[in-house]
């Protein structure tokens, strides 16, 4: 069977990718809304309404039905949902709710991310990642999530790429709480495993039966000769004992965007490499390199739960959706157990310490009357979505 012949299995999730804080606006009681005030901050500009999603959550969904897609990943806010240890908000609980019952209305099927960068102030003043009792908190916030949400959940992702939490908050000191330290770095990304372990269980107790699991940042890694052990070791850290941690799971998050090549200066830029606005290299192959990487560590189903560019050239972020998609239609007809693929991001949103300017959405957003424009990357999404498994 030729990768062409493949049909489009039943349940393939087709979908955009989003986060609470990104899109929703006014998430003030959070470690990044502080952060980006802080002086001296990494954070170029503030979040501020972001989206204005929080409002407009029904806008954004009739976006989706109409480009035919059946799943929409968001994430909601713990500083929302449990603002001070112990007291949830039945107001932010009965949002999400609405947002959730509004996939439901419109045959979407939300997948559900529990945490995605964000810590409320008060877990951030304790420690955040570093205390000793974080994954009790969060089992016990997901417990929350799950008795009042869990009937309309979908999908749930546990933590949202927990290496990136750890290399860019305790290891490069980018994002808070802005620690350079490799031990550190080591010592977190052991934690986020309890803590998905932790919320994993208390999901799979409550009430659906959806499937739980972890999406993870990953990379196609290319290293210079003579570089390869360097890049063994790190890539250790960031994926290898994540996948091998993650064995028998319902399934693993692969979210990559590029190739990253190492060298005695860390990361090599290749002098005749095309190169998005995030300054990462025009990479669509490292879908199919990554996917096919988790899949073999782990042996579980895996979902791309995200992949995309920044990019204000929409030309080349659909010829990027192009040469990623192939690397999926090759992967099913190699017999991988791929379960869907979304797109990051639905709008253009605020791209954490970088702020609006890398553009991810394939629709646009006016930043100051949030007017939705669809792009001509949105139409074509949706299109390839219909006709990816069928055409010759
Ligand atoms: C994150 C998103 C981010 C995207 C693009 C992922 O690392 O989960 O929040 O916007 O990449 O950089």
């Amino acid at each position: 069977m030729t990768a062409h012949e493949v049909h489009f299995p039943d349940g393939f999730s087709w979908g955009t990718s989003t986060s609470a804080y990104q899109i929703e606006g006014g998430n003030s009681n959070t470690d990044w809304w502080r952060f980006e005030r802080a002086e001296g901050t990494a954070a170029v500009e503030v979040c501020g309404d972001a989206c204005d999603s929080w409002h407009r959550y029904e806008e954004d969904l009739d976006i989706i039905a109409s480009l035919g897609l059946n799943s929409f990943r968001l994430s909601v806010e713990w500083a929302r949902i449990e603002p001070a240890q112990g007291n949830f908000s039945s107001e932010a609980l009965d949002h999400y709710r609405a947002v959730l019952v509004a996939c439901r209305e419109r045959n979407i099927v939300p997948v559900v991310t529990l945490h995605h960068f964000t810590l409320p102030l008060w877990v951030a003043d304790h420690g955040g990642f570093e205390h000793p009792d974080i994954a009790r908190w969060m089992a016990n916030y997901a417990t929350k999530v799950s008795e009042t949400l869990g009937d309309l959940i979908g999908v749930a992702c546990t933590i949202n790429e927990p290496n990136i939490v750890a290399i860019m908050g305790y290891l490069l000191g980018l994002f808070p709480p802005q620690v350079t330290s490799w031990e550190r770095f080591v010592a977190v990304n052991e934690t986020m495993r309890a803590c998905h372990v932790a919320m994993r269980d208390v999901l799979k107790e409550g009430p659906g039966t959806f499937p739980v699991g972890l999406p993870l940042s990953m990379q196609e890694y290319e290293a210079l000769p003579g570089f390869e052990d360097r890049l063994d070791s790190f890539r250790v850290e960031m994926e290898d004992k994540y996948l091998l941690s993650l064995r028998g799971e319902d399934y693993v998050g692969v979210q990559c965007y590029t190739k990253i090549i190492l060298g005695p200066d860390g990361i090599v830029n290749l002098p005749d490499g095309e190169l998005t606005d995030m300054g990462y290299l025009f990479w669509p192959q490292s879908v199919e390199y990554t996917v096919r990487r988790a899949a073999t560590l782990t042996k579980a189903p895996i979902i791309v739960t995200e992949n995309g560019i920044g990019t204000q050239d929409d030309a080349q972020r659909i010829r990027y959706l192009t040469g990623a998609l192939e690397g999926v239609r090759t992967l099913l007809g190699d017999g991988v157990d791929v379960r869907g693929y979304f797109q990051w991001s639905l709008l253009d949103n605020f791209e954490w310490a970088l702020g609006y300017r890398p553009k991810f959405g394939i629709v646009g957003v006016d930043r100051s009357t949030f007017a939705r424009t669809l792009k001509p990357s949105a139409h074509w999404f949706a299109d390839a979505t219909r006709n990816f498994f069928t055409t010759a």
